[in-house]
């Protein structure tokens, strides 16, 4: 997996300062504990050659709502974090990239309470690469189901992108790369499938596509909205529903969602190829459509595009 690539600028605590220059103490209440709450964003060049945040006020919106679930109150408004973003990019002259807005505690009381520690926004971009590898994307991947249960309702906040959130993911992503494969499939507390490590998961099964619904323990994915509204105006079914281990292996197609992965095919899960072991007509049109949207080719979802 490719290597963060260094620009000019980050914005943190309201400036631009040089990339070198945003560190942190070491005391910082987050690095301890865990407890911050992130985005991860992509920008695309679209066809006419500007650059466009895709549904960044979404993600915004959803770290705000993070924040919130973490009683961390960012000393921001949302609009102010939207425009530093953008400028971020026109600052950076990126064309297109990823966008991390981090909110984490700063340094001062190092105790679990810390309620009065600074608040500490970063927002970073550079630019970035499939995450799954464009063969992945092309051709799908091979995924496996985690020895992990992804973490419960009342346990870590699963609506909330939590910094410690992830160690989970880190657990399940680094048992499945080593084990060969390149992605893993979490099952909930119950056995029913969540998610994969950062993103979520479709089946389709004689034309008709099942999720996770949102009162189960997914992150309500904004590229899951995506496709579920892409498969609506196409009129192919689809519903929230509890997905069986079984049931996935004898589906004719699954794909994840998210932004890091844009939509990736899965091609072969626990050894068993699904489908025809090949991204299947559902997928290949929910990737074109997603792709034709985040480059500025189909106007119908303009409103997603936040031009910088
Ligand atoms: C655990 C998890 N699930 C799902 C997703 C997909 O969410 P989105 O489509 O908003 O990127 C992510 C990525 O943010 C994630 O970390």
């Amino acid at each position: 997996m490719a290597k963060v690539q260094k620009v000019a600028k980050i914005w943190l605590d309201g400036k631009f300062v040089p990339w070198d220059e945003a560190n942190v103490h070491i005391l910082t209440h987050t690095l301890h504990y865990g407890l911050g709450v992130f985005e991860g964003i992509r920008a695309y060049k679209t066809a006419s050659g500007k650059t466009a945040v895709f549904r960044l006020k979404d993600h915004i919106n959803r770290l705000f709502d993070s924040a919130k679930i973490s009683l961390i109150t960012i000393p921001y408004k949302q609009e102010e974090i939207i425009e530093a973003s953008k400028e971020l990019f026109r600052v950076n002259k990126l064309p297109e990239g990823y966008l991390r807005p981090i909110v984490f505690i700063g340094d001062g009381e190092m105790g679990l309470y810390a309620i009065d520690n600074p608040i500490r926004v970063a927002l970073v971009a550079w630019p970035w690469g499939t995450y799954l590898g464009e063969e992945g994307v092309k051709n799908g991947i091979r995924a496996k189901v985690s020895s992990y249960t992804r973490l419960t309702v009342n346990t870590l906040m699963t609506k909330s992108k939590t910094c410690g959130n992830y160690i989970n993911s880190i657990l399940a992503k680094r048992e499945a790369l080593k084990g060969g494969y390149e992605e893993a499939i979490m099952l909930d507390h119950e056995g029913y499938i969540s998610e994969a490590s950062g993103e979520n998961i479709f089946v389709a099964k004689q034309g008709v596509v099942a999720t996770p619904s949102i009162g189960s323990s997914i992150l309500k994915g904004i590229t899951r909205d995506c496709v579920i509204r892409i498969l609506e105006a196409n009129k192919i079914p689809v519903r929230e529903d509890r997905i069986t281990r079984d049931s996935a292996y004898v589906a004719d197609e699954i794909f994840l969602s998210g932004t890091a992965a844009e939509i990736t095919p899965i091609r072969e899960l626990d050894d068993r190829t699904i489908g025809a072991g090949k991204p299947g007509p559902i997928t290949q049109m929910i990737q074109k459509t997603y792709f034709d949207i985040v480059r500025g080719k189909d106007k119908k979802h303009e409103d997603w595009l936040d031009y910088v």
